[in-house]
């Protein structure tokens, strides 16, 4: 089952806030798929739910190196994806990502590499509109489905749809 949510971002704290909302309610293990054009605020939301796990050194950008990981406070690790330069899916393995203690999957252009990732358990869709952002959300399964309960709880803005 799949629910699904239109958020308007007017600005880009906006999206850190939405960030917010999602690592707040996150389960303990999620995988996220963000999809949108270049410059959508894909970065951006994750850098934003990054720094909300408590993430306080640099936040890099994964675009060379397809994958940046970050220790989390809770235990575990944040796995932040940028597949825009993967060659083919099959670099995935390569990354020894079997071997992580995965807590949070958050994987910028995630269509070039969906053979060889987790299923999403949410994934995002940001798209420009006007000077905001358009969100879609769509939680996936049980997992989702509690996700959204607390997501929905915890929303900080009012821009819904
Ligand atoms: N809700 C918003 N409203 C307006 N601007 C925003 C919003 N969210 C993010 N931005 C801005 O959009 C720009 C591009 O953001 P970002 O780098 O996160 O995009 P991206 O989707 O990761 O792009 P790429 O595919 O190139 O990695 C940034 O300048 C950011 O501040
Ligand atoms: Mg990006």
């Amino acid at each position: 089952m799949t629910a699904t949510r239109e958020i308007f971002l007017p600005e880009a704290p906006d999206t850190a806030a939405l960030a917010g909302a999602l690592a707040a309610s996150q389960p303990p293990v999620a995988v996220v798929h963000l999809h949108g054009d270049l410059g959508a605020g894909k970065s951006t939301l994750a850098r934003a739910w990054l720094r909300a796990l408590g993430v306080t050194g640099p936040v890099r950008s994964p675009t060379y190196t397809l994958v940046e990981r970050y220790p989390v406070q809770t235990g575990g690790e944040a796995l932040h994806l940028d597949l825009y330069r993967i060659g083919d899916a099959g670099e995935l393995e390569f990354l020894g990502l079997d071997d992580a203690d995965a807590r949070l999957w958050l994987v910028e252009w995630p269509e070039r590499g969906t053979a060889a990732l987790p299923p999403p358990d949410l994934e995002v869709r940001l798209a420009v509109e006007g000077d905001g952002r358009r969100c879609v959300l769509a939680f996936h399964g049980g997992t989702g489905g509690l996700w959204q309960f607390g997501f929905e709880n915890r929303m900080p803005f009012a821009g819904g749809s």
